[in-house]
């Protein structure tokens, strides 16, 4: 096995180190480069891996860079880098911080991919996308996968311009989730249920919609239909839902996160 370092050892590193160490992966074998004392200190009592305030010695004889720092810190940690050759692979996890920046941030040396993880990586539940850029080689796309797959699926795309499309849907998506789930619990109390008790039928049923969706290759518009009789309580309330125009909020929503995403990335070009 050859070494992996993280640059930033935040709460995204920390679950894809915790991720990786619950399979099996070596802790000697891990560096982080971290800042603030407190979080080293934590990182390696917790699980043993080796840390430094010194981002070169984090590098040096490394295989793998993953680089989980705020989106603007990434230029100086960049500049800060000893000079990067072919035989690196770097992975960005920055939102919005494109492939285009990251090369010329980092030289010519380097092989380059981009993911975007989301929230549920913290518990081994989310959902990554990978892009690499054009000509990656499968083994490099493996060992990303490899890596992000610790802490749940993983995704390609092929096109870079889908990233912003892919931040809207799964990288804010959980907190659409979230917003339905709160006004679900809202209104089983103005029904007349305890919060207590809203929240577990609120969550529970999320967890198990969640889970068909995904197990049953039928996918949602057929579960949907399954669970909803006709003249039924379900009918009712998705007529409401479609007389409201449900889709088309989402499909709204969706555009607005995308083309958000778009001009933050723009915004940190210049
Ligand atoms: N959390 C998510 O769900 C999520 C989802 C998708 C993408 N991402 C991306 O993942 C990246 C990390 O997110 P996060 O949630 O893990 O953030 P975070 O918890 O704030 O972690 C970033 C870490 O980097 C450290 N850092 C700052 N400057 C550094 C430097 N020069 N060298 C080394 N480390 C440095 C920070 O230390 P200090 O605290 O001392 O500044 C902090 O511990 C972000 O770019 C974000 O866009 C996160």
């Amino acid at each position: 096995m050859s070494k992996l370092a993280f640059i930033g050892g935040g709460n995204m590193a920390r679950s894809l180190i915790g991720g990786m160490l619950a399979r099996g992966h070596d802790p000697a074998l891990i560096a982080v480069g971290e800042p603030f004392v407190a979080a080293r200190e934590a990182l390696h009592s917790q699980f043993g891996v080796t840390v430094s305030a010194d981002n070169r010695a984090v590098v040096d004889g490394a295989s793998t860079i993953v680089l989980a720092v705020k989106p603007q810190m990434m230029k100086s940690v960049c500049a800060d880098l000893p000079a990067l050759d072919q035989s690196v692979l770097v992975v960005s996890i920055a939102a919005g911080v494109t492939l285009t920046q990251m090369r010329r941030w980092l030289g010519p040396g380097p092989r380059l991919l981009r993911v975007m993880p989301n929230t549920p990586a913290l518990i081994g539940a989310g959902t990554t996308a990978l892009c690499g850029e054009p000509g990656l080689a499968e083994t490099d796309y493996r060992e990303a996968e490899a890596l992000f797959s610790s802490v749940g699926n993983t995704v390609r795309i092929s096109d870079e311009q889908l990233m912003d499309a892919v931040t809207a849907v799964s990288g804010s998506g959980p907190a659409y989730f979230f917003l339905l789930m709160e006004s679900m619990e809202a209104a089983a109390i103005a029904q007349g249920l305890s919060p207590e008790a809203a929240r577990q039928l609120v969550t529970g049923t999320a967890l198990g919609a969640a889970r068909m969706a995904n197990e049953d290759a039928e996918g949602p518009a057929e579960l949907r239909r399954r669970v909803t009789s006709p003249g039924g309580t379900t009918a009712a309330a998705v007529a409401v839902f479609e007389k409201a125009g449900m889709a088309s909020i989402t499909d709204q929503a969706i555009e607005a996160a995308t083309a958000r995403g778009r001009s933050l990335a723009a915004e940190q070009e210049s």
